[in-house]
């Protein structure tokens, strides 16, 4: 029961906010004008049986019983063409109960019939020809009206509500100002219905426009293909300027491909044992790689990564009297420079002391010790009395000692004699004594004549 009086308060509300029209099968319906529109007013009397328990319950719109009238009213647009349509509906207190009232559900049966006239006819009369039997004036000679939408139907070319207008292909594709018939493209666009991009600058003749986007040729860039473009692009490790590579700090080269090598690799200092090196700084370098090896001994390489706030390095741990070759290259973002490449020998042993072991009139005997490393022989030289450097080449003998004797020397006189180790081209620091002959001895001496106070003797 209350569900019924609920939906009829639905429906109640539907009608009051819609365009009503036409002829109602309704009791009491004097059409009364009002200013220069007309009203319509319908007034539906429902006699509803009494009941304890059936009650009409209104929550929005009032709604008092027995002979009060309760108007529903919708009003369209104020003004001379203006039709108000007015619904009134009456409501009687309900004398039976309502479920079984005939008439209630009469009434439901016809608020539904009505319901659905006003919806269609509501469709009509927002087309604003409502009844009027709109003709072909209506749509300027460019379109057909369509009778139940009492819209235009425009002919191809054509648009607006009465097909007044020119219409613009693609609607200039909202792109463009649709001038009769024409469209005038927006800033940037192209076409007759203004549907391509333009490039910036037409591309400059240096590309193809495609969609808005240039697409240079090659050797050319930028938005409008004006700048000459860069060997590689630069290779990521560079500026380009109009068609010139700025490089960044470390790298080289047209297109910065390349990493800087450690210039002027040299030897600072060596020892039997160590070799120290320096390079001319790279800037920008991650570090150096340094590798060194004995000359004709690539398997035994070592490798050293020397922090790049440095730019030398103590190879220690060298084999005395050995060349080596010492490779420096620089890093950056995974690239290596070129390598500088470097030879250098550690020191030769130093021979560390020779001394005299015997001498005779015209010899000297002379001996040292053989140094733990490898040598090639041994240079020995002295000085005749003459001021001439004589050399000799002396093999190193497999025990702990090395010596050798001089020859072929003057009686009684002083000679200062050094050797030193000889390693590949390199000599070890030399070692040197003062050795002297013994004093000439006479031989053969042989006795001539004897007398009481002379013999004459002779050698
Ligand atoms: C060292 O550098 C030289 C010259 O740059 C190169 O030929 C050689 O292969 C390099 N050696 C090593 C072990 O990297």
């Amino acid at each position: 029961m209350f569900f019924r009086t609920t939906q009829k308060v639905r429906v109640l509300l539907l009608l009051g906010s819609l365009c009503i029209c036409g002829d109602f099968t309704a009791a009491d319906d004097p059409v009364i004008p009002a200013n220069n529109g007309v009203t319509f007013s319908h007034v539906y009397k429902i006699d509803l049986p009494k009941a304890s328990d059936c009650k009409v319950e209104m929550d929005t719109i009032p709604v008092q019983d027995q002979g009060t009238e309760q108007a529903v009213s919708s009003q369209g647009m104020e003004g001379d063409n203006n039709i108000v349509f007015r619904h009134n509906i009456r409501l009687q207190t309900p004398k039976c109960d309502c479920e079984s009232s005939e008439s209630f559900q009469a009434l439901l049966y016809r608020i539904n019939g009505l319901e659905e006239e006003v919806t269609y006819l509501k469709s009509q009369c927002t087309q604003g020809c409502c009844g009027g039997g709109g003709s072909d004036i209506k749509c300027s000679g460019h379109g057909s009206l369509k009778q139940d939408t009492c819209s235009c139907v425009c002919d191809e070319g054509w648009e607006g509500e009465d097909c007044s207008r020119r219409s613009c292909p693609n609607e200039c594709s909202d792109n463009g100002r649709c001038v009769d018939g024409q469209c005038v493209c927006y800033q940037g666009y192209a076409g007759a219905d203004c549907s391509e991009l333009l490039c910036p600058n037409d591309c400059n003749d240096k590309g193809r426009c495609v969609d808005g986007v240039c697409q240079c040729f090659r050797n050319f860039m930028g938005e409008d293909c004006s700048l000459w473009r860069c060997p590689n692009d630069c290779s990521g490790n560079g500026e380009c300027d109009d068609g010139t590579c700025i490089c960044e700090d470390g790298f080289t080269g047209i297109d910065c491909s390349k990493v800087m090598g450690p210039n002027n690799l040299r030897l600072l200092r060596s020892s039997e044992e160590s070799l120290l090196v320096e390079w001319d700084e790279v800037p920008g370098a991650e570090y150096y790689l340094l590798t060194y090896h004995p000359e004709g001994d690539e398997g035994s390489i070592r490798e050293i990564r020397v922090p790049s706030d440095t730019n030398s390095y103590l190879i220690t741990g060298l084999t005395p009297g050995v060349k080596y070759i010492i490779n420096v290259s620089a890093w950056i973002k995974g690239i290596t420079s070129e390598p500088e490449s470097l030879e250098a020998t550690t020191e030769v042993s130093t021979v560390q002391k020779i001394r005299v072991v015997s001498q005779t009139e015209d010899s000297i005997q002379v001996e040292w010790p053989n140094p733990s490393s490898e040598v090639d022989y041994f240079r020995l030289t002295f000085v005749t009395p003459e001021g001439q450097e004589q050399e000799v080449r002396v093999q190193k003998s497999s025990g702990a000692k090395t010596s050798y004797t001089i020859t072929d020397l003057f009686p009684g006189t002083k000679y200062l004699i050094k050797v030193q180790a000889i390693k590949g081209n390199t000599a070890g620091k030399p070692s040197s004594v003062n050795g002297l002959t013994d004093i000439d001895a006479p031989t053969n001496l042989v006795t001539k004549s004897v007398t009481e106070d002379t013999a004459t003797l002779s050698w």
